[in-house]
Order: C-alpha cells, then structure tokens, then sequence
C-alpha cells in the first residue's frame, strides 16, 4: 500500500497529544485541521489514530471501503454499561439485529410518534407558563433532556418513566459519562477491585437492568411499545433462534443512549441559536404561524416547515451532537493520497467536517440559508454527516428530525427564548454528545396572542 505519511502534531514521548486531547477534545481536532489539513496523523497514549475530515477520503471509510474500517478498540468503552448492541457490533450479528429493528424507524412508520412529541412537548410547555409568570429561567438542556427521553420511552417502548423520570436521567447521564475515558489510571483497574468507579458501573448496570425487566414487563402486560414488540419475536436469520435476554437489554440500553442525549443536545442547540439570532427567529415563528395556524402539526404540516427543516440543519452543522466517532482501521489502506496501517484508529469528525474553511463560507456563523433549496445538495459528499453515514448511518435519523421540527415548532408557537445575560456556554469539553456545560439558562417570554 502506497500513500505518505501525514502531517500531525509532534506531542510528547509516550503519552503523544493525549493531554491536549483530554483538555479540550473539540478544539484540539479542530485545531489540527487548521495546522495539518484533512487528515492528520497523532499518537493518543499508545494509540495511533488518524483525524480525517476530507470528504472523499470521509466517503472512503464510511461507504466505498467500509468493510475496512470497524468498531475498532474506542467503541469498546462504550460496552461498559449499554453491553453489545447495534452501535458496538460489526458483522452478521449487528447485520441481523439492524435489519430487525429498521422498520419502526423508516419514514412510513415514524410518524407514529407525532402524538407523544406533542403531548410532551405541550407538557414541558404548560411548565414553562408557569416558570415565565414568575419570571424564572429555565434550563434548556435539562429541560430537553428531560423531554426527550420521556418522548423516546413513550414512542418506542410504550412505557411512561412518570416519576422516575428524573433518576432515569441521573443514572442515563451517569452511563454515558462512564463510558467515556477519560485516561485515568482508574479506568485501567480490573472490575473486581471495589473502587468508586467500578461500584458506580455495578450500580448503573443494575439500574438498567430494572428499568430494562420494567418496560418488558409493561409490554407483556399491555402489548404497549412497538420497538420491545420487534425485538421479542425477532428471529436469527441463520438459524431462526429468537433473540436471549442480554440481546433484548443491549439493544433496548443501545437505543436509550444512542437516541436520548442526542436529540435532546440538538434540540437545545437549535432553540439556543435562535435566541441568539432574532432575524431567524422571527422567520421561522411567522412560518409556524402560517402554516399551522395555532394547531399542533400534522405529518403533512412538517413537511411544509421548510425555514424550520434549514434552521435544524444548520444547527446540527454547527453542533453536531456527535461530534466525533471512530474506527478501527482492518488492513492496511490509503486516505486522501496518506497511508493509514492496519491496527490503528480513524477518527471522523462531524464537527471538524463541519467548521472545514475549504468547504463552508464563513463556517463559524449561523446561517439557515446554507440549506435553502437544494444548496445542500451540491456541496461535496459526506462533507456534512451529523447522522455518520454509509451502512452504519444513524438508524434514528428521520425520527430525530421529526422530533426536532416538532419541538422547535411547538416552543416557537408559544415562546420567545432570552438567552441569560452572564450564562455563558461552553462547548468542545464534551463527553459523548456535544452539549453545553452545566446549565443553559433561558428566559421564556409567552408570545402575545400566541395558541397554547
Ligand atoms: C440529533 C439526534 C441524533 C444524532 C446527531 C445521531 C448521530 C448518530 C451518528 C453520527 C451515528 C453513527 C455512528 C457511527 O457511524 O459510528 C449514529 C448511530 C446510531 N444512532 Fe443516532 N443520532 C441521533 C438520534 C438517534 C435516535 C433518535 C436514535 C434511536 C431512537 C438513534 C440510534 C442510533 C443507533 C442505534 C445507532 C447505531 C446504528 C448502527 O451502527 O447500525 N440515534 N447516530
């Protein structure tokens, strides 16, 4: 195999630039496109990994020589708590178990979940009047967190957390921080050793198996969540064995992790940049005035949110909440013209993608207008892939943005958003979604006249 080696960062003996990593993750990748160019080249700790952001070579990995490219060692973590699912799995078994539960997420079947978007967005909403008499802020983040994964048990598994909602958030957020490493020589302790970190994972692991036993139990009770259903009656099709227990908890965690904190970061970022652009703001309210008349939206009526589709899109340019993930590199292989060995680790970077001067005008502002029309159909392939892309694309991608137009419209409908004056938001520090730290605070003003 041919190819130069690529340029990168000198970083230090034996640890490479895994402190600058540790730092600040998003703006060390997006520093090294900046210095490098397109594919990069650093050592973290003992692991030799490649940043590629140039699209062709993004296309290589993800679609034309995907067989080349697995899981690899950095998806490994991620087993630590949500166990062998789709995200963590290569070959016929992710095969099998994706070809099992695609079919509740393809575009004839989401808008199922339209009823229980609205009603718990209407919720949050019914709260926010409360806040916004008092004059209180809220937190958006928490409040979409919060939001989302009550829409997600209620759409997929036919179970309502109620008032457990919140330590299902607690113990959620605690999973995915410790399927993060983070480089610590506590990380490295075998499982058996009883240190706070390992009687945390024992602690969340048994949580989900509850809540795990609790929505299976509430499906054979009620026949509730169309997701549980497809999992129980899946069947192998090698040898038509029905699926075990682990597999139905790994892909039920998988499906709670994968698509909770996601949507819900995209979701704040895309109500965030509107409060801090007016302009769009009051575009894409007189939209949702026009179009649904003070009514929840319709299936039909998503579609005819254009300005709203763009301002989601622009936001999942700007934070893609997965910001990064990686692969594992099979054999030996040639990337934009740069050899990259075998054993070693690709990371793609949606973000870095995103922020690509080379690419995107003026890539640090938001513009909606970027995806007017078919703009977004010209720009070259997979040089935008908040969703990933090729056969490993987020299964959950139509229904994310479902959900997001939804959200988006229905806040808009009743409220204009005030950014907090001294809350300030961080991002790039983040763990496995690209959220603001802490809290971000919002003032809801109720709109005058505005539908509830
Ligand atoms: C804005 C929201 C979301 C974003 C930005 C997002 C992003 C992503 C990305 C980038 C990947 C590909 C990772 C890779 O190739 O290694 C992925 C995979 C995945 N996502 Fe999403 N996701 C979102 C929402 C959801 C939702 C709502 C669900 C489910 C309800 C979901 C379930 C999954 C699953 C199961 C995978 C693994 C797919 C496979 O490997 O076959 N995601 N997501």
């Amino acid at each position: 195999m041919n190819g130069t080696i690529a340029p990168g960062p000198t970083g230090r003996p034996l640890v490479g630039s895994l402190f600058d990593w540790r730092r600040t993750p998003a703006e060390f990748l997006l520093r090294l496109q900046r210095d490098h160019g397109e594919v990069v080249r650093m050592k973290l700790g003992p692991y030799l990994v490649h940043l590629v952001t140039e699209p062709d070579a993004v296309h290589r990995v993800l679609v034309g020589n995907h067989h080349n490219y697995d899981r690899g060692k950095l998806y490994d973590q991620f087993k630590l708590v949500m166990g062998t699912g789709l995200l963590t799995t290569d070959g016929p078994a992710w095969r099998s178990h994706r070809r099992a539960v695609q079919p509740l997420f393809l575009n004839r079947a989401i808008g199922a979940i339209l009823p229980n978007v609205i009603e718990s967005t209407h919720q949050m909403l019914d709260r926010w009047e409360v806040a916004a008499a008092r004059g209180e802020p809220v937190d958006l983040i928490g409040e979409m967190l919060q939001l989302t994964l009550v829409t997600l048990s209620r759409s997929l598994f036919g179970y309502d957390p109620g008032a457990a909602v919140a330590e299902m958030k607690r113990t959620v957020d605690a999973g995915i921080e410790l399927m993060f490493t983070h480089g610590l020589l506590s990380e490295q302790l075998p499982e058996w050793i009883p240190n706070a970190r390992n009687r945390q994972i024992r602690a969340t692991r048994r949580f989900f198996d509850r809540l795990v036993d609790d929505i299976r139990s509430n499906h054979h009770r009620t026949g509730q969540g169309q997701l549980v259903e497809l999992m129980e009656t899946a069947r192998d099709p090698v040898d038509g064995r029905a699926w075990t227990d682990r597999e139905i908890r790994d892909e039920l965690l998988t499906v709670y992790l994968a698509g909770h904190e996601t949507t819900a970061a995209a979701a704040c970022w895309a109500l965030y940049a509107l409060s801090g652009h007016r302009w769009a703001a009051e575009e894409l309210t007189a939209e949702v005035d026009q179009v649904l008349a003070g009514r929840a939206p319709t299936l039909a009526d998503t579609e005819r949110l254009t300005y709203t589709g763009q301002v989601i899109q622009e936001a999942l340019r700007l934070y893609p909440p997965i910001w990064t993930f990686p692969r594992g590199v099979v054999a030996d292989d040639e990337l934009a013209g740069r050899h990259v060995p075998a054993g070693s680790s690709i990371l793609i970077s949606p973000l870095v993608s995103h922020r690509n001067p080379r690419i995107w005008d003026n890539p640090d502002a938001f513009d909606p207008a970027r995806f007017a029309g078919d703009a977004a159909r010209r720009l070259p392939r997979l040089s935008y892939l908040p969703f990933g892309g090729g056969p490993r694309m987020c299964v959950g991608n139509l229904m994310a943005l479902l959900e997001l137009k939804v959200i988006v419209a229905l806040v808009s409908q009743r409220f204009q958003l005030q950014t907090v004056p001294g809350d300030f938001v961080r991002y790039g520090h983040s763990v496995i979604s690209l959220r603001p730290q802490g809290r971000l605070l919002v003032t809801p003003k109720p709109r005058v006249g505005a539908a509830a």
